[in-house]
């Protein structure tokens, strides 16, 4: 699968891709994170990709042109299953998007920044938008990483243990139950004895309820 992200800030996309999984993922050929710089698209000779609000208002907003210059471009190279858009006054992410989107093979994200980009370019190009939670965040880098990390580490071969993936929060829409590594006790507190039985059966319907109880007290909207 390959991931193009456009912009504005390149420079806070350097590291969150380059470290385990989605490292490992890269190294093995599975996925391919490509980041544009979407000032390299601009015909200004100053390099400006934003401007004003028609108007009026505070703030600047990223013009349409050099975005759809960058777009044209990758879209002449191959063909694209989405282009999406992270902006939050969009729908909200979630890991039933993260599923479907780690199936495709090509996508492009726009990473708003300012107060965004100019609308044309959601009206007419942007197949898909999503916000990662009800707050603002400086830009849409951040948000990027995140639904990228998201799907990338749902693609076979991103992960050594893929079943680890299917046992996540909100898979089947549960929180995960919780977890215990060695020593089984630590300065007097000590590990659900259930766990250290070996018996596989009695193990997962402990934590199946675990899971079900967890998600009544924090998240009880999920089980509606
Ligand atoms: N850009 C700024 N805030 C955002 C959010 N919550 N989700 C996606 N993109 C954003």
């Amino acid at each position: 699968m390959r991931i193009d992200i456009l912009t504005v800030l390149p420079a806070l996309l350097e590291s969150p891709f380059n470290m385990s999984i989605i490292k490992r993922a890269q190294d093995n050929n599975v996925a391919k994170i490509v980041v544009h710089d979407i000032r390299e698209y601009s015909t200004n000779k100053h390099k400006r990709v934003d401007d004003y609000m028609f108007g009026g208002g505070a703030g600047m907003v990223i013009q349409v042109e050099p975005v759809h210059r960058c777009i044209q471009k990758l879209q002449a190279e191959r063909t694209y299953d989405e282009i999406i858009y992270m902006t939050p006054d969009a729908p909200t992410f979630t890991q039933k998007d993260a599923n479907q989107l780690s199936l495709f093979k090509n996508i492009i994200i726009i990473c708003g920044h300012y107060k965004g980009i100019d609308s044309r370019i959601r009206e007419q190009i942007v197949t898909r938008e999503f916000s990662i939670g009800d707050y603002v965040i400086t830009g849409g880098e951040l948000a990027a990483a995140v639904v990228t990390d998201a799907i990338v580490r749902l693609i076979p071969g991103a992960m050594s243990d893929i079943s680890s993936a299917l046992s996540d929060s909100f898979q089947d829409n549960l929180l995960a139950p919780p977890v215990y590594t060695r020593p089984e006790e630590y300065n007097g507190w000590t590990v659900p004895k259930i766990l250290l039985s070996g018996n596989t059966k009695e193990i997962e319907k402990w934590q199946l309820e675990q899971s079900i109880e967890r998600t009544k007290q924090i998240r009880p909207d999920l089980l509606q």
